[in-house]
């Protein structure tokens, strides 16, 4: 069985960011579950079947081909390398209603379950990691920061990419996307009492790797 960090939190926490450093640092690999929801939404948008019902949607995600690269940090779609395309906030918002579908979520968790077992060290990231896909995981880190915060670390971020949105308006899709996440019927976003709990708001990334990693070096005791 894999060694899990799990990682879990709202959109724009810094939880990728944090996670390849927390990965790289302790040798484990690192695995990105938003990114496999993303991937549907990407392949439900080129085959044109964005707005179509769970039982369509889980049927587009039990037939995607999807693979991380070894390090984890890029995803290949049908054999090409879409991480870039993954992270339009159009996507975002088509993997959120996608991710809703039980029919969808089923697949995904058995993926992710599946391909864990094919390292000896995971830290994986995502919504219901902790709570979730692997509930007996020894680490789980709920890493959550003010929303004006996270706005603007994800314009940043987009901005990076040559896409230009206003504050205002990706604040407010955050906001609608975060509340859908937690509001779900299935595995929702929750912070769980066994997670170590950090709000990075006033933290810069150096602070939250190096905390994360105590708490791994103290065998997971908050
Ligand atoms: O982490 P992210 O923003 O890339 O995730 C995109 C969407 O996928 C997110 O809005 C909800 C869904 N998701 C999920 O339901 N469960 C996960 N473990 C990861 C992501």
């Amino acid at each position: 069985m894999a060694e899990i960090i799990a990682i879990d939190g709202p959109s724009g926490a810094g939880k990728s960011t944090v996670a390849k450093l927390v990965a790289d640092r302790l040798g484990f690999v690192y695995l990105n579950s938003g990114y496999m929801y993303r991937a549907l939404a990407l392949a439900a948008q080129q085959s044109g079947a964005e707005s179509n019902d769970c039982v369509t949607w889980g049927q587009l995600a039990v037939s995607l081909q999807i693979e991380f690269s070894p390090d984890g940090k890029h995803l290949l779609l049908s054999g090409e390398d879409v991480t870039e395309q993954l992270r339009v906030p159009e996507i975002s918002g088509i993997a959120s209603q996608a991710s809703a579908c039980p029919e969808v979520r089923a697949e995904m968790v058995r993926r992710q379950r599946a391909l864990s077992e094919k390292y000896p060290g995971v830290v994986m990231e995502g919504r219901d990691i902790g709570s979730h896909v692997f509930p007996q995981a020894r680490y789980k880190v709920y890493l959550d920061a003010q929303a004006k915060a996270r706005a603007q670390r994800r314009h940043s971020e987009l901005s990076a990419l040559g896409i230009d949105k206003g504050l205002n308006e990706l604040a407010a899709e955050m906001r609608q996307r975060d509340q859908a996440d937690m509001t779900r019927e299935l595995a929702p976003l929750k912070r769980t009492a066994d997670a170590y709990y950090l709000d990075s708001t006033d933290m810069n990334i150096e602070q939250v790797v190096s905390s994360i990693e105590a708490y791994v070096k103290r065998g997971g005791s908050k």
